[in-house]
């Protein structure tokens, strides 16, 4: 029989990997972004409340890891994550995300084009949020429709 105190540390051993990371999955979305990118703080406090795990990396110049990372240069947005081999460019949703791990496309990585505005890390207050899509950029660069918001 286990005492109070025993049963106490084996939750914290438990529950201190999985904090924070996709359900299931030790994925960790690293971020690239500028600075003094206020929307992209916003976008990362968004991911953080939906209980993604990420790691900021700030950088001043940017186009180097889009480079890398495949992101067509019409599709460039504000910051770039990057997981499991995908990159996330631009304000996706996070529920986007857990999507595209949990179905692991043939595809280079989603991106959610321009900011529009409603979109997570772009809400202004007062201001009516636009419909957005979310694409899925194939492994030969096209993009096809991921999800409407
Ligand atoms: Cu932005
Ligand atoms: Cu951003």
């Amino acid at each position: 029989m286990l005492t109070r105190r025993q049963l106490g540390i084996g939750l914290l051993a438990f529950a201190a990997p999985v904090r924070g990371a996709i359900a299931g999955e030790k994925s960790v979305l690293t971020v690239y972004r500028t600075p003094t990118c206020g929307c992209c703080k916003a976008w990362g406090s968004h991911l953080a409340r939906a209980g993604l795990s990420t790691t900021i990396i700030e950088l001043n110049d940017l186009a180097p890891t889009k480079r890398r990372a495949g992101v067509p240069d019409a599709y460039e947005a504000c910051h770039t994550g990057l997981i499991d081999g995908y990159f996330v460019e631009g304000h996706v949703p996070a529920g986007d995300i857990r999507r595209l791990l949990a179905e692991r496309p043939t595809a280079r990585g989603l991106v959610v084009p321009g900011m529009p505005v409603g979109s997570p890390g772009m809400e202004v207050a007062g201001v009516k949020p636009e419909p957005f899509q979310t694409l899925l950029i194939a492994t030969n660069g096209s993009a096809s429709i991921f999800a409407n918001h």
